[in-house]
């Protein structure tokens, strides 16, 4: 049924060659200490940038940043032509256009599947019920759980959850995903088919930018793999040079940790 929104919902995605976030000189403090430093980055529309770095470093806080989870204190951060600043509008303009995806999934528990996937569309587009929800079936295809549409969320797995919040940010229409760590929280096998989900929205064209340490993941999708370190970036570079040739002793002791 969803097939008739098929070729209309999937031509939404962002055409290539724009920039769909750029950072420049972004700082930001929790208090006295400095989580991120001079942060400059550009991330082009399509591209599929994966983040990854030491506990601690600021992966969470620089892509929270991108849909104003967290406040930076200097420099700009423009998504979609959009500058992030206190107008309460823009915000709520830039966090139309961006998906984000936890580690923790999130889901409402005393809702359906259906239900968490229907509600932002909604309340928050304004989306007709019967509309939101074939939408939602259409996703929840996508990711290959339409069958579990009228549970609720204690009754899937770890993995089947993830795969709802997933189709859950896609039914907004986002034109950029972001994803904080989200294979991490889950058991060995049911990262693989997150994983295969992810890799399938990499390959439609979706922009993403990722913090994960799932190595296979980057080497296979991603365009550029960014090393951050003590607030820093550290190190940017395709997959191919990133593994093979890391640049910095920072990068090869982390490489040699996780790897190892
Ligand atoms: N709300 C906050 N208030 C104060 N300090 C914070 C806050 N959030 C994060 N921090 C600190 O900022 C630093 C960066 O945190 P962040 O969560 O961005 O790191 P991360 O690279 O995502 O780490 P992890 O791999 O453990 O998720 C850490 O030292 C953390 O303790
Ligand atoms: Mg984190």
């Amino acid at each position: 049924m969803a097939d008739s929104h098929a070729a209309r919902i999937d031509s939404d995605a962002a055409p290539a060659g724009d920039v769909a976030v750029e950072m420049i000189g972004v700082n930001k403090w929790f208090g006295e200490f400095q989580v991120l430093k001079n942060i400059d980055l550009k991330v082009m529309k399509g591209d599929r940038i994966v983040v990854c770095g030491p506990s601690g470093s600021g992966k969470s806080t620089l892509i929270r940043c991108i849909n104003r989870l967290e406040e930076h204190q200097k420099g700009s951060i423009i998504v979609d032509g959009v500058e992030l600043t206190n107008d309460v509008k823009k915000i709520d303009e830039v966090r139309r256009e961006v998906g984000m995806v936890f580690q923790h999934f999130n889901l409402f528990p005393h809702l359906t599947i259906l239900e968490n996937c229907t509600l932002s569309p909604m309340w928050v587009k304004k989306v007709p019920k019967a509309e939101a929800e074939e939408i939602a079936m259409h996703f929840l295809g996508k990711v290959k759980i339409p069958e579990q549409a009228h549970k609720f969320p204690a009754q899937l797995s770890g993995g089947q959850q993830q795969r709802v919040a997933i189709a859950r940010s896609l039914c907004m229409r986002p034109r950029l995903m972001l994803f904080d760590e989200p294979t991490s929280a889950l058991d060995p096998e049911m990262v693989k088919e997150v994983l295969d989900t992810m890799v399938e929205l990499a390959e439609e064209g979706m922009t993403m930018l990722c913090v994960t340490h799932e190595m296979g993941f980057a080497r296979q999708v991603a365009d550029k793999v960014i090393f951050m370190d003590y607030g820093e970036i550290v190190e940017e570079n395709p997959p191919s040079v990133f593994f093979s040739n890391p640049q910095h002793e920072r990068t090869k002791l982390f490489l040699k940790q996780i790897i190892t």
